[in-house]
């Protein structure tokens, strides 16, 4: 019996790459494509190391490759090649030049490694929550907090101070740096900086439960005048309640919703969900897995669950006017 077993063709799977590669967005959450400091040193180094690695198996093949034709066993030869024990100027060479390699990529190693582990004195402090499955950002000494997504101004050193509320996550913005855990019980710290305005994309970077895939966020980078504005707008939020069924949705908010979110500008202060103060600022809603649109409030509010597999919120078996009213309310939170 002939046995063909798994064949996967070379085209397929080229085609499978590409469309996975071309998935990630050829610079939404690209480690390639850095716009501060900390992550061009880290590519830096990858390139460096790339290179090294990349010398070291043009050499090792071709010397194989050479070795494969020219010492081949020959049609009629039957001898035994020569027996070869030990060469001390090869020993020595190959010890020698994997050490001065490695001194290479050590010496821009430990530099970095310094460099970025000591928080920069004057860096502007931003406090990071993990939570299943969602980013709450403190501004301290501000009074602002918001969830999902973090507005920094541009060319400024930013300290993130990071823990979890609850199992470990990883904060990562692949434009700006590497990533760091946050480790409920623990504080960990990560500086970036990005020289360029404009949005990037973080993501949860450690297993953290069902909704992993979904705990995403936005840095918007700011020039200093808009970030100053921005602060503003946070801190002196405008809730206009004025038509009946915004009046509606802020009653039924404070029966069903006030428990667990808080909206500044409001006595809503819930504490166990992220905070929603000038939601309709945000681009998106649930941790960045839908785009912030009134349908999609009014999806989310249908069956938080269903949206986003592991969301905490609970479906609350709302009516359509229920969520008509409350997606009324939720508008008018700029
Ligand atoms: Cu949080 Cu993965």
């Amino acid at each position: 019996m002939k046995q063909r077993g798994f064949r996967v063709s070379f085209p397929l799977l080229a085609v499978g790459a590409a469309v996975l590669l071309s998935g990630c967005g050829a610079t939404k959450q690209s480690a390639l494509a850095p716009v501060g400091p900390v992550a061009r040193a880290q590519l830096g180094m990858f390139w460096e190391s790339l290179a090294i690695m990349t010398g070291i198996f043009v050499i090792v093949a071709a010397v194989f490759l050479y070795s494969l034709i020219r010492f081949r066993a020959r049609k009629g030869d039957a001898t035994l090649p020569k027996q070869v024990h030990g060469n001390t100027t090869l020993e020595i060479a190959w010890t020698i030049i994997p050490i001065i390699l490695l001194v290479f990529l050590a010496i821009p190693t430990v530099h970095y490694a310094y460099a970025f582990g000591d928080t920069p004195p004057n860096a502007m402090k931003v406090d990071v929550v993990g939570h299943q499955f969602w980013w709450e950002f403190d501004y301290p000494g501000s009074q602002v907090t918001t969830a999902n997504v973090v507005h920094i101004p541009v060319n400024t050193k930013v300290d993130f101070v990071l823990t979890s509320a609850d199992v470990i996550h990883s904060f990562w913005v692949p434009r700006l740096g590497g990533k760091t855990d946050l480790i409920p019980g623990r504080v960990n710290h990560l500086w970036l900086e990005s020289n360029q305005t404009g949005t990037f994309y973080g993501q949860c970077a450690q297993l953290c439960g069902a909704g992993h895939a979904y705990m995403k966020f936005s840095v918007v980078v700011q020039t200093q005048a808009a970030y100053a504005a921005w602060v503003q707008s946070m801190q002196h939020p405008k809730v206009s309640v004025t038509t009946p069924a915004q009046e509606a949705g802020m009653q039924l908010f404070s029966q069903d919703c006030a428990t667990c979110h808080t909206i500044g500008g409001t006595t809503f202060n819930g504490k166990i969900g992220p905070n929603l103060t000038a939601l309709m600022t945000r681009p998106t809603i649930a941790a960045g897995t839908l785009t912030n649109t009134p349908a999609n409030l009014a999806k989310w509010l249908h069956d938080p669950p269903g949206v986003k597999p592991g969301a905490l919120m609970p479906n609350l078996h709302l009516s359509q006017t229920q969520i008509q009213s409350l997606v009324a309310f939720l508008e008018t939170l700029k």
